[in-house]
């Protein structure tokens, strides 16, 4: 039986940290945010090495570019031997496609979001699992969004998968616990990077929001996040099934 335990807190200080999708939009503020909190090193987890150059040219040795595709099984597996020190992993790469449930390309669109957003969350998990739990501090944080919760039908198969990403990252929460690993859920509004632009929000609340959201999070170790002014509404109403629901301790 789980009873209710006082929750698990990490300081960014001093820790190393993997980012994925730290490149560009919400990834590259959490890798900088990140190293303004005092993170000793934070590996860049991108597709292209190139991308991360500005950051490497930036921070020097207190960054490191990695490479990863999150639709590639073996190319995550090599990202976690080359990171086995990390005690931070932040999911955040991720895809969305604009497409109604009854569009054409709605199935293409579902399956190719659920292989990058839901899968690659499974990916990352199953591979960092060992070097979290070898870890005296370690947590996992998982970029979902609102449409986590609500089905938004422009991109409603993206709403989908990250509804999926959504239940994983429960199932992590109350898996990990024994191990000692903290799993955070950000749960975005609209923010302003080129992701939110191809989903047609010309502006949204700026990327930092998000990322220092996530450092005093893992502070505090609440699992769910809901860091801009758009989620903070939908928060107001979520807020008791998540409390009462969704973190209630697991009685068996
Ligand atoms: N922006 C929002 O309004 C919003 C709201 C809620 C949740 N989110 C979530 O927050 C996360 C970041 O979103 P964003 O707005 O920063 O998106 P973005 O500006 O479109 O950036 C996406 C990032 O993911 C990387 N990526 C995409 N596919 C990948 C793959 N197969 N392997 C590795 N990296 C891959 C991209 O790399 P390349 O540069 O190589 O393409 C890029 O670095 C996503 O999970 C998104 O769903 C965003």
């Amino acid at each position: 039986m789980n009873t209710k335990q006082q929750p698990l807190t990490i300081d960014i200080q001093d820790k190393v940290a993997v980012v994925t999708g730290a490149n560009r939009g919400i990834g590259r503020s959490i890798a900088e945010t990140f190293l303004q909190a005092g993170a000793k090193k934070v590996y860049l987890a991108v597709r292209q090495l190139e991308s991360a150059q500005p950051l490497v040219a930036q921070y020097g040795d207190r960054v490191q570019a990695v490479q990863v595709d999150v639709a590639d099984h073996a190319a995550i597996q090599r990202l976690a031997q080359q990171t086995p020190d990390a005690q931070v992993v932040v999911n955040n790469a991720g895809v969305l496609k604009t497409a109604d449930p009854t569009s054409p390309d709605a199935e293409a669109a579902l399956a190719f979001e659920f292989n990058i957003n839901t899968v690659g969350l499974l990916r990352m998990a199953q591979a960092y699992q060992p070097i979290l739990a070898a870890q005296d501090e370690a947590a996992f944080v998982q970029l979902n969004s609102v449409a986590s919760i609500k089905n938004f039908a422009p991109f409603s198969t993206y709403s989908a998968s990250k509804a999926a990403a959504y239940s994983l990252t429960q199932g992590l929460k109350d898996s990990w616990a024994e191990q000692g690993i903290q799993v955070l859920s950000v749960h975005p509004g609209p923010i302003a990077t080129d992701m939110a632009k191809q989903a047609g929000f010309d502006d949204g609340d700026p990327v930092d929001v998000v990322a220092t959201g996530i450092v005093q999070a893992l502070k505090t170790g609440q699992f769910h996040l809901f860091p801009d002014s758009m989620a903070k509404q939908i928060e107001a109403a979520y807020h008791d099934y998540a409390e009462n629901v969704i973190e209630a301790p697991v009685v068996e």
